[in-house]
């Protein structure tokens, strides 16, 4: 443990919250991970209370380390600005402000997606990857991180580009395949039609594919065809807790 104390990631999730110091030299978990289960309804102060517990967890680890924290949406400027698979009442909360009010502590709020991204661009499937990556999570929706030359554009939110008069997420997500009960053939018809619609729009050097579903990518990224490489995220559940610490000391260090 250094003397400044390391650098504290938090994910909220649908069913639960987790937070660990990483160290950002090797993009790895510095600790065990704490886990607490999503209050629900989670609202934003149930969500903040849980957070200040993860906070006061690693108290005497992070010190006064830089803080980032994930959502499942958009966030501008630490504003929650959307909610499509988390309680309404997030939209226009300032979660950086309620989890200060919280935890006593400055926090970087990010959207989940983006933090995985920028943790597979630092430490995991597309290290060293130039020119422009695309990391999709296949989970409850659709997440995405557009990240140029190691530069996120945040908010890219394309689980939400329109896929048979529906959101995309709504007919590719993993939840779907579940719900639906699809084959796997069916599922990689859906796959395929949605991944060549992005290679289309944003024509990237690289696809990642996170979410827990990436657990199983051999049964269905060989069978997806497209012009850029699609691969698997290499960090699977901790990208999220990585990504948030290395965005928040990132801003810190630029502050
Ligand atoms: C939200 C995104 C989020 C994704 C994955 C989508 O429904 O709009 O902000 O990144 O789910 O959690």
């Amino acid at each position: 443990m250094g003397k400044k104390g390391t650098p504290l990631g938090i994910d909220i999730g649908g069913s639960g919250i987790k937070g660990a110091p990483v160290d950002l030299k090797g993009g790895k978990l510095a600790t065990s991970r704490l886990k607490i289960a999503t209050p629900q309804p989670a609202t934003p102060e149930a969500v903040a209370d849980v957070v200040d517990q993860i906070v006061d967890h690693f108290a005497a680890q992070t010190r006064d380390a830089p803080i980032g924290v994930t959502v499942p949406a958009v966030v501008i400027h630490g504003t929650v600005l959307s909610a499509a698979n988390i309680d309404p009442s997030w939209v226009d909360t300032d979660a950086q402000a309620l989890i200060k009010k919280h935890t006593g502590r400055e926090v970087t709020v990010v959207n989940d997606a983006d933090a995985a991204g920028v943790a597979e661009v630092h430490y995991g499937a597309a290290k060293g990857v130039p020119g422009l990556v695309l990391l999709t999570t296949l989970g409850t929706g659709i997440g995405s991180a557009l990240i140029m030359d190691g530069v996120l554009v945040p908010n890219s939110e394309l689980g939400h580009l329109e896929m048979d008069g529906h959101d995309a997420e709504k007919v590719a997500a993993s939840s779907i395949k579940d719900k639906e009960e699809l084959s796997w053939e069916e599922y990689i018809e859906r796959l395929q039609r949605y991944y060549s619609m992005v290679e289309r729009l944003f024509s990237p050097d690289l696809i990642v594919v996170g979410g827990g579903i990436s657990k199983e990518a051999d049964l269905f990224l060989p069978h997806l065809r497209l012009r850029a490489p699609i691969v698997p995220a290499a960090l699977r559940n901790s990208a999220g807790i990585v990504g948030a610490a290395r965005l928040a000391a990132d801003l810190a260090r630029h502050a």
